[in-house]
């Protein structure tokens, strides 16, 4: 398919791309202070401050911010840039670092109000600080200073044919805001709007794209995951500035709620009552491993290799109830389908992804041993793989398609992770043919693939998060199946279709209607790994 030239116009700001302040806040690398604006203009501005699981309205730090004329005009917003807030009649709002905001600008006026609704106002003379420590700054520093920042960035950024280039640019920039200080170290959040910490497979994700402008920054996202490592290998769901979510009694209560709702609903099974480990998908040996093919770094695989190794196991020593080599999710988080119809049948469930994924880590692993000089290890690691893949399909291959079970029970729904096998590039070879047949069939394939439940199962739901949506690691992975698989055209024209949906859908949401390429109507923006995905995506194609 060759791709159509994008309808969008030539983007008025020389970053290529506008903030909004509604999708796309004001906001810096590092920094927690979001500027965002309403529908209405005349509402002025909004300041608030990401944090883990706090809503931004129990974090606004000021509302209302308008800027007027020594005559009391109002002075609108006239274009937002990484750079700055630029309102009529030179007035400017920047960052002087990532903790303070300021206002600059001569004769003009400011007002807002407190969160209590206390009205404040200042006569703009100079560079004054709105939000964060008291200081002296001088703005023509403070905006160089700012320039200077950015354009270090974009200079790293990866090229892209030029269609998708104003969407790759707001993805770059997505990626630099989305940065906070975690645990120690500079942590890539999934969004500022609702998922401020550390997510593990996100994390992955993101060192995928991050690879390509900043190896040293895409080491340090999938170092995070890893140092926080359980004793019993497990890594967790999600690394945070308080701790760690890595079992059950670690959710925000509001998520337990959220489950009750849906989990069994197919079936009366109740959520499990005991504490359960909550981990995310075993994808950490292959983002490593794609770092590593980018930018070799010998002594980080042999810093990380015994904690991949430790993490493999924990899957078959503490996931696997039945004992029978098949690993099963133990919670709905930890597929990080959180709200898949899978889950209405029950508090565990094995879909095919999951046992792809470990035959895929222990081939990385693998590669790394070999790279560490350690040829044995490294042909146990391969057959351990071949021999994962075959019991895959001598129990879970009906020779149709592969089972999903939920508490040992095969379950109807058909979802796009029955074709993730594909990823693991092993499958005999007519297993691999039906699967790809099965994903170009009307089941799956559309202007828009991959809905992640198929087009034609009743649970289908286009706008419902995992019930149906477009989400771009899944197509990722599929695609990168394909291609392992030995279906280099199918892979090409579901880049380019994914490619296309994002570029034309305005921004880099969590998940896209499949049927109108529209944002999901839940979906948050400034999603990390769509930008990252569409990113590499967008390389692969070049
Ligand atoms: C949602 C997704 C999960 C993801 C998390 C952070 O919970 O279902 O897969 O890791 O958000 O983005």
């Amino acid at each position: 398919m060759s791709p159509s030239p994008s309808p969008s116009p030539v983007p008025s700001s020389r970053y290529g791309f506008e903030l909004d302040l509604v999708e796309r806040p004001f906001t810096e690398r590092g920094a927690r202070l979001l500027v965002t604006a309403g529908a209405d203009p005349a509402d002025g501005l909004r300041v608030a401050r990401a944090a883990y699981e706090t809503p931004l309205a129990a974090t606004t730090e000021l509302t209302g911010l308008l800027v007027h004329d020594a005559a009391g005009n109002p002075l609108p917003v006239r274009s937002a840039t990484p750079v700055e807030v630029a309102f009529a009649g030179g007035v400017s709002l920047l960052f002087a670092d990532p903790a303070t905001l300021v206002l600059t600008g001569h004769g003009a006026r400011a007002s807002w109000r407190l969160p209590d609704g206390t009205a404040r106002g200042l006569a703009l003379d100079g560079c004054h600080v709105l939000a964060g420590p008291p200081g002296e700054w001088s703005a023509p520093a403070v905006r160089a200073a700012a320039e200077g920042r950015w354009a270090d960035w974009f200079a790293r950024m990866p090229a892209v044919r030029p269609d998708l280039a104003e969407r790759a640019r707001m993805a770059w920039w997505t990626l630099a805001v989305n940065l906070l200080p975690i645990a120690g170290r500079e942590g890539l959040v999934p969004s500022k709007y609702g998922y401020v910490g550390v997510w593990n497979w996100d994390a992955l994700f993101h060192a995928v794209a991050l690879r390509h402008g900043d190896p040293a920054l895409a080491r340090d996202q999938i170092l995070l995951v890893l140092e926080h490592q359980l004793p019993d290998g497990r890594l967790p769901d999600v690394v945070h500035e308080h701790g760690v979510l890595a079992a059950t009694t670690d959710l925000p209560r509001a998520d337990h709620a959220r489950l009750a709702e849906h989990v069994g609903s197919a079936n009366g099974a109740r959520p499990e009552r005991a504490p359960v480990p909550v981990t995310k998908p075993p994808l950490a040996a292959w983002a490593v491993w794609k770092v590593h093919e980018t930018d070799p770094d010998v002594p980080f695989l042999a810093a990380v290799y015994p904690r991949l190794v430790r993490a493999h196991a924990w899957w078959f020593a503490a996931s696997d109830p039945d004992g029978d080599g098949l690993p099963e999710y133990l919670h709905p988080y930890s597929s990080g389908l959180d709200d898949s119809p899978v889950w209405d049948y029950g508090p565990r469930a094995e879909p095919p992804d999951l046992n792809s994924y470990l035959i895929v880590e222990a081939d990385r692993l693998a590669d790394i041993a070999a790279v560490l000089g350690r040829p044995a290890e490294a042909a146990r690691w391969r057959e351990r793989a071949a021999a994962h893949a075959r019991l895959l399909v001598d129990r879970r291959w009906d020779g149709t398609r592969f089972t999903t079970l939920a508490a040992g029970a095969p379950v109807p729904v058909r979802t796009a992770l029955d074709l993730m096998p594909l990823f693991t590039g092993r499958l005999p070879a007519e297993v691999a043919a039906a699967l790809e047949r099965t994903l170009r069939s009307p089941a799956y394939w559309g202007e828009r693939p991959v809905p992640t439940v198929a087009f034609d199962d009743p649970a289908f739901d286009p706008d419902a998060m995992w019930r149906g949506p477009v989400w771009l690691n899944v197509n990722y992975l599929l695609a990168e199946g394909l291609e392992r698989s030995g279906f280099p055209g199918a892979a090409a024209g579901l880049r380019e279709r994914t490619l296309a949906m994002v570029r034309d859908a305005g921004g880099l949401y969590e998940y896209w209607n499949p049927l109108t390429g529209a944002r999901g109507p839940r979906a948050t923006s400034g999603f990390g790994w769509s930008a990252a995905l569409f990113l590499d995506l967008a390389r692969q194609i070049r």
